[in-house]
C-alpha cells in the first residue's frame, strides 16, 4: 500500500515513518513538508519516497491509498477533509483539530466520502490501557464512580512563542496538547460514556509574560519572544457523564516542582493507578487485608501498533478505537471546558 507522509517534524520521525518502514504492507511514496529541507532529509534518512512541499501532490496521485497527517493543529481539518475528498483514507495527528467545530467537519468528511478517518489517539493502542479497560469491562473494579486525571509539570511550555503557544495555530495549550490524551485514556477505558455536564477553567499564567518564563529545558525548540503565548498553561475540570465524574487537573508549567502524569480509577470493588506511558497498580482488598499489585508484561509499541492497525483496518473495513466518531466526544468536552471557562459557568451537553 503506498502511503504518504505530511509534515515531517518531530512525531513524523519520531513515531509514524518508522512504523511504516516497519510495516511490510506499506510503502512510503511521499514525504511532504512545507519546508523542502524536512522532506529531502525523510528522503535521505529512510532511503524511500519523494520529497514534495505541497500536499495536493500527494493527494493527486492515484497511488496513494493512506496519509498520515503529521503538520501543526491548524493544518489537521484542511489536509484531511481535502484527503478524504480525494478518495484516501487518513490517519491525523491528535488533536482532531482546534475546535469542536473543525472536528465535525472532519467527521463529515469521513462519513460522506466512507473513506478511513483515525485520530492518532495512541493509547488506544497502548498495553497497560487496554489491559485497565479489560478490568473494567470484567467488572473486576465494581463500579467506577471516580476518575481522576494528573498531568502536572514544574516547566514544560513547549516551544515559547511558536506553533504550540499561539491560538490560531495550536487551538489550546497544555488541555488540547496533553489533556487530550488523558481525556481521551478515560473514555475510553470506561467505554465512551455521554458526557452531560462540563465545568472549567483554563489558566494562562507562567508563560503570557514571555521573558519572565524561567526554564531549564524547552522541548519543540526554544523560546521566540516575538512570537504569541495566548494558550492555557494549566487547566482545572470537573465532567459529569453517564458513567464516572472525571476530575482533570493539568498544567504545562506551575509553581509546584511536582512532575505527576497518572490516571486513577475508582472502583467501589478495585481501583488502579495508571502512570501514563507505563504500567498500573491495581488496589484492593483480600480476605480482611489491603491488597496491591502491579501486572508485569511485554509492553508493545503503540506507534506502532496504531500504523499496523491504520494499514490493517483499511484492508479489512475494520472501524477502530481511534475513528473520529469516538474521537469528536473528546472534542466536544475540551471545548466545553475553554467554553466554561470563558462563560463562567457549567456548560449542560446532554
Ligand atoms: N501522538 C502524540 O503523542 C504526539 C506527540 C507529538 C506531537 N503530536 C501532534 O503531531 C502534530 C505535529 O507535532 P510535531 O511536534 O511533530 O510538530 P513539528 O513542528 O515538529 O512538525 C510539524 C511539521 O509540519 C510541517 N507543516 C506545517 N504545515 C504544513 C503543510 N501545510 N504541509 C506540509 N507540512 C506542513 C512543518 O513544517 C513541520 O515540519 C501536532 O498536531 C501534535 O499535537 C502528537
Amino acid at each position: 500500500m503506498k502511503v504518504a507522509v505530511i509534515g515531517c517534524g518531530t512525531i513524523a520521525n519520531a513515531a509514524h515513518i518508522p512504523s511504516y518502514m516497519n510495516n511490510t504492507e506499506a510503502e512510503i511514496k511521499y514525504f511532504c513538508d512545507i519546508l523542502p529541507e524536512r522532506a529531502k532529509a525523510a528522503v535521505e534518512k529512510y532511503g524511500c519516497g519523494t520529497a514534495v512541499t505541497d500536499y495536493h501532490e500527494v493527494l493527486n496521485d492515484p497511488e496513494i491509498e493512506a496519509v498520515s497527517v503529521c503538520t501543526p493543529n491548524n493544518m489537521h481539518a484542511t489536509i484531511a477533509i481535502d484527503a478524504l475528498k480525494a478518495g484516501k483514507n487518513v490517519l491525523c495527528e491528535k488533536p482532531a483539530a482546534r475546535t469542536f467545530a473543525e472536528a465535525l467537519e472532519m467527521q463529515k468528511a469521513q462519513h460522506e466520502s466512507g473513506k478511513v478517518l483515525n485520530i492518532g489517539v495512541v493509547n488506544r493502542f497502548n498495553d497497560s490501557v487496554n489491559k485497565i479497560k479489560d478490568y473494567i469491562d470484567s467488572g473486576k473494579l465494581g463500579e467506577i464512580y471516580q476518575v481522576y486525571a494528573s498531568f502536572r509539570a514544574h516547566r514544560s511550555i513547549p516551544g515559547l512563542g511558536g506553533a504550540f503557544t499561539t491560538k490560531a495555530i495550536a487551538g489550546g495549550g497544555a488541555l488540547i496538547d496533553w489533556g487530550v490524551h488523558y481525556l481521551d485514556i478515560v473514555m475510553y477505558c470506561c467505554g465512551d460514556p455521554v458526557v452531560k455536564t462540563v465545568t472549567g477553567q483554563a489558566f494562562s499564567k507562567l508563560g503570557k509574560a514571555m521573558e519572565g518564563y524561567t526554564y531549564k529545558n524547552m522541548w519543540a525548540g526554544p523560546p521566540d519572544y516575538s512570537g504569541t503565548y495566548d494558550v492555557d498553561d494549566s487547566v482545572t475540570a470537573m465532567i459529569r457523564t453517564s458513567g464516572p465524574v472525571i476530575t482533570v487537573n493539568g498544567a504545562w508549567a506551575q509553581n509546584i516542582g511536582e512532575e505527576e502524569q497518572f490516571i486513577d480509577f475508582m472502583g467501589d470493588k478495585a481501583g488502579i493507578r495508571l502512570q501514563y506511558g507505563k504500567q498500573f497498580t491495581v488496589y484492593t482488598t483480600e480476605e480482611g487485608s489491603l491488597v496491591s499489585y502491579t501486572p508485569d508484561f511485554n509492553m508493545t509499541d503503540m506507534f506502532q501498533n496504531e500504523i499496523n492497525s491504520f494499514i490493517r483496518c483499511i484492508q479489512t473495513g475494520e472501524k477502530l478505537p481511534s475513528h473520529i466518531d469516538t474521537v469528536v466526544i473528546t472534542a466536544e468536552m475540551m471545548q466545553a471546558i475553554y467554553d466554561s471557562s470563558e462563560q463562567q459557568k457549567e456548560i449542560a451537553l446532554n
